[in-house]
């Protein structure tokens, strides 16, 4: 962290969902080193107690809130909690759920969760956020957690990436309403980051696939995604709105990305991981 960013926050108070792990844990560590006091919010509460118990262990302030952000009564509730911390500054809207699978072979139910989780749930957080932050009348910042797949899909990805692609398009939509509230609505857009979510496929083989197609060497840290939501969060990104940022370490660049197919045996296509070796000659 950038020693000059240290008490940025102060006095703030930021929601932070999908807190219980990966890039929203990191994410709730880094508001709450910045001064910000968080609410850690997750389905899975005894993650997220542990996530503010560390908070409050390094003398940051957090408390832990269990929701279920597809349950519109649960998110009533949780903002009915957050009412205890005064003020809502911050709402990092970061929860998210996604399974690959090939789009002849997806499931409605596997569909329907990654809509209800990634879009229906995030709407729900964010709608109940601005209106708080417009009832309050302090303005705010909302940071949404979207991925590289909404603008760069990948195969076996069509749920996941149309999902990610409709926040995308709120966040866009939230930015030109909220505006005049002095609300700013932005989205990250992280790569392949090294989580609990992406751990299996990763520990599968992917791993090296995934390195082999980042122009940074390396996969993302959710501490990587935690400084750009920061940002995006915080008073050194004041005239941004609208944006979607991408936090991928250039892997965007080897779009359409890391699974790909021979197309030369048609109705065959074996979805491989799709690795690009540079022969050191000119084209
Ligand atoms: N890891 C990556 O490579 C990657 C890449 C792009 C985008 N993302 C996005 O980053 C965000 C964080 O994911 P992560 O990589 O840290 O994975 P993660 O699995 O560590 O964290 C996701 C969190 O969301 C929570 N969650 C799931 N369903 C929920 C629900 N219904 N209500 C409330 N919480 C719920 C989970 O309990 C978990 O703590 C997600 O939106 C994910 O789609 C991750």
């Amino acid at each position: 962290m950038p020693e000059n960013a240290a008490g940025d926050l102060a006095g703030q108070v930021a929601l932070v969902t999908g807190a219980a792990s990966g890039i929203g844990a990191a994410t709730a560590r880094r508001l709450a080193r910045d001064g910000a006091t968080v609410a850690v919010a997750d389905i899975n509460g005894d993650g997220v107690k542990a996530v503010a118990e560390d908070i409050v262990a390094a003398g940051g302030a957090a408390t832990a809130m269990t929701c279920d952000q597809t349950d519109a009564d649960q998110v009533a509730a949780l903002f009915a909690d957050l009412e205890q911390l005064g003020q809502l500054d911050i709402c990092v809207a970061n929860a998210g759920w996604g399974r690959y699978g090939a789009f002849l072979d997806i499931s409605l139910p596997a569909w329907q969760k990654t809509f209800d989780v990634n879009v229906t749930g995030t709407f729900l957080v964010c709608q109940s956020a601005a209106r708080r932050m417009v009832e309050l009348g302090r303005g705010g910042s909302i940071v949404v957690t979207s991925s590289c797949g909404a603008v760069n899909p990948v195969a076996l990805f069509s749920a996941y990436c149309s999902a990610k692609a409709a926040l995308n398009t709120m966040v866009t939509v939230m930015a030109y309403e909220l505006g005049q509230f002095d609300i700013r609505a932005n989205a990250v857009m992280p790569g392949v980051t090294e989580t609990a979510m992406t751990e299996a496929l990763l520990d599968s083989g992917a791993r090296d696939y995934t390195l082999a197609e980042s122009p940074l060497g390396r996969n993302g840290r959710p501490e990587d995604v935690a400084d750009a939501i920061a940002f995006l969060a915080g008073p050194h990104s004041g005239f941004v709105t609208g944006s979607s940022l991408l936090v991928d370490g250039g892997a965007s660049t080897f779009s359409p990305g890391w699974f790909g197919a021979d197309f030369r045996e048609r109705h065959r296509a074996n979805w491989t991981p799709r690795h690009v070796q540079w022969t050191g000659r000119p084209g």
